[in-house]
């Protein structure tokens, strides 16, 4: 019965990475948000003449599709709770603009708010009081997809704080007015939450895209914070669900070391990519960068996967994914320097898993190298470097745990004390996670370790505690072993502990949990 119950499971595991391979969803959205540039000032010669530049530039042909209106185009709701729209602004109504939007080929994107107020009303403004979609989810999305023919929605949160709303039922709620409004349509509804933090794995069963930070603004600081933020936030994208880094600011005050730094981890980490500068005055180095096709193709990918860290040294981060094919020959990776001196690293090739000679294609220059064993690699202060890699792969050896999925983690309730992870020192890389256990479900997991072969691993858990705790290690879904009583006297010295696990040929995922009490600190696995 077991064995059968494990067959099941690893069939499933199977689909499931063919599922991955074959893509059955959309990749990242692509296309122009009027927030960054023009905030409340928006109107529709504005929106029309972004459209037009979206064409008249080439980023359409590039890949480029969205219009997406963000706030300031209401004028409060009439005494039938019908929304109102500004006729100062937007004088022929918002039907007119998407037909205008759509007669270009491109698709029209719409805004609104969870709770009541939206974010530009301040909480006071008549005209953003009460427009938001509580309490009208589906009318609201009636009058948005179906009555003015939108095909994608922003929905902030000002509103649902201004009321106190517990942001998973809200969003549930309006993820179910969209579905439905879709099924009615005919046609997919793009859903992007802006919650200003990682709200939870809830939120790739409702979503399609979701912002992980406060709003970005046009400074290196404010790209470099957001970076960082998301830095250990990559195991949270995937199957055609993104986390949303918020919209660029390339085009407007940044030099070009940012901007390649800034499109590069957008595109690498699978963030929509939404341009947030003024498009008909789009100066010529900032368009080239929107249009590379390498990094396009890296944010396009079908895997639609995030990118760890794979190598640190200092502030210089090397990131990673595989491309078109897990574990096969091809991967995307971006050396950032996100210090204010310039920094040369050495990049380990063993590291992102080569080994003998790679085929190495510079995605700025286009020039095609190899090498073998590392590749020094000097970056100017906040620049990158993108790369495309082709070799043989090697075995993965080392999985930090602040790269695994964390099923409880979220950034909402900061009371809600679930598994996170935590720096320090001592750690690999310099971070580790803590606060795991105590329920069944707050583990941690690799989902996408491979095994050359079927057959027995052994694998070194690097692990700390002050206190004794236990550990349950499950491979494939099947509790497989544990460990009773760990200690290492402190909560970030860290020690380690063997185990012999039998891992299947291809993915396999390995969890890291005690459902019945706290458990260690962990650092990284090390397998062999
Ligand atoms: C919030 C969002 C921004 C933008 C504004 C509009 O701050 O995070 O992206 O939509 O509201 O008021």
């Amino acid at each position: 019965m077991k064995h059968t119950a494990r067959a099941a499971a690893l069939l499933a595991g199977c689909l499931l990475t063919l599922n991955v391979n074959a893509q059955d969803f959309d990749p990242p959205t692509l296309g122009w948000s009027s927030w960054n540039t023009f905030a409340l000032n928006i109107t529709e010669d504005v929106i029309c003449r972004q459209a037009d530049a979206m064409v008249s530039t080439g980023l359409a042909k590039a890949g480029y599709k969205n219009i997406n209106i963000d706030d300031g185009y209401w004028n409060g709701r009439d005494s039938n709770g019908q929304l109102r729209i500004n006729t100062q602004k937007f004088p022929n109504g918002m039907r007119v603009i998407a037909d205008y939007i759509h007669k270009l080929g491109l698709t029209a994107g719409i805004y609104s708010d969870a709770g009541d107020n939206t974010c530009g009303s301040g909480q006071k403004e008549p005209w953003g009081c009460g427009v938001g979609l509580a309490g009208y989810e589906e009318a609201d999305c009636h009058t948005y997809f179906i009555d003015w023919d939108y095909d994608f929605i922003k929905v902030d949160f000002c509103g649902g704080n201004h009321m106190s709303l517990d942001e998973r039922l809200q969003y549930t709620k309006i993820s179910k007015a969209i579905a439905k409004t879709a099924k009615e349509k005919g046609k997919k509804i793009t859903f992007n939450v802006c919650r200003w933090a990682y709200p939870g794995t809830w939120i790739s069963d409702i979503a399609d895209s979701w912002r992980t930070t406060g709003d970005i603004y046009d400074d290196w600081k404010s790209v470099k914070s957001i970076i960082n933020e998301n830095l250990y936030l990559q195991a949270y994208t995937g199957n055609g669900h993104y986390n949303d880094m918020d919209m660029m600011e390339i085009g407007r005050s940044m030099n070009e070391n940012e901007e390649r730094t800034h499109m590069a981890y957008w595109c690498i980490a699978s963030s929509p990519l939404l341009i947030g500068c003024d498009m008909t005055t789009l100066r010529q180095s900032s368009l080239n960068l929107l249009t590379n096709p390498d990094l396009l193709a890296m944010n396009q990918d079908k895997l639609g996967i995030g990118a760890p860290v794979i190598q640190r040294e200092g502030e210089v981060y090397v990131v990673a994914k595989d491309m078109e094919k897990l574990h096969g020959k091809k991967r995307a990776v971006v050396v950032m320097n996100l210090s204010d001196q310039e920094q040369t690293i050495n990049v380990d090739l063993s590291k992102l898993e080569f080994k003998g000679l790679v085929s190495v294609h510079d995605c700025f220059t286009k020039a095609e190298t190899k090498a073998e064993g590392t590749m020094k690699v000097t970056i100017p202060a906040h620049g990158s470097q993108a790369y495309f890699m082709k070799g043989s792969r090697a075995m993965r050896h080392l999985y930090e745990a602040e790269e695994g999925w964390l099923r409880e983690y979220q950034e909402l309730n900061a009371n809600r004390i679930t598994a996170h992870p935590a720096e320090a020192s001592g750690a690999s890389k310099g971070a580790y996670v803590t606060n795991l256990g105590t329920s069944l479900l707050n583990y941690l997991e690799w989902k996408n370790i491979y095994a050359p072969y079927t057959g027995y691993y052994d694998i070194t858990i690097h692990y700390a505690c002050a206190d004794t705790r236990g550990l349950e290690i499950r491979v494939n879904g099947f509790v497989e072993t544990g460990f009773p009583s760990l200690t290492t006297g402190s909560d970030d010295s860290f020690n380690t502990v063997n185990v012999t696990l039998k891992l299947e040929k291809g993915m396999n995922s390995i969890r890291l949990n005690n459902p019945t009490g706290p458990a260690p600190n962990i650092d990284c696995i090390y397998i062999r």
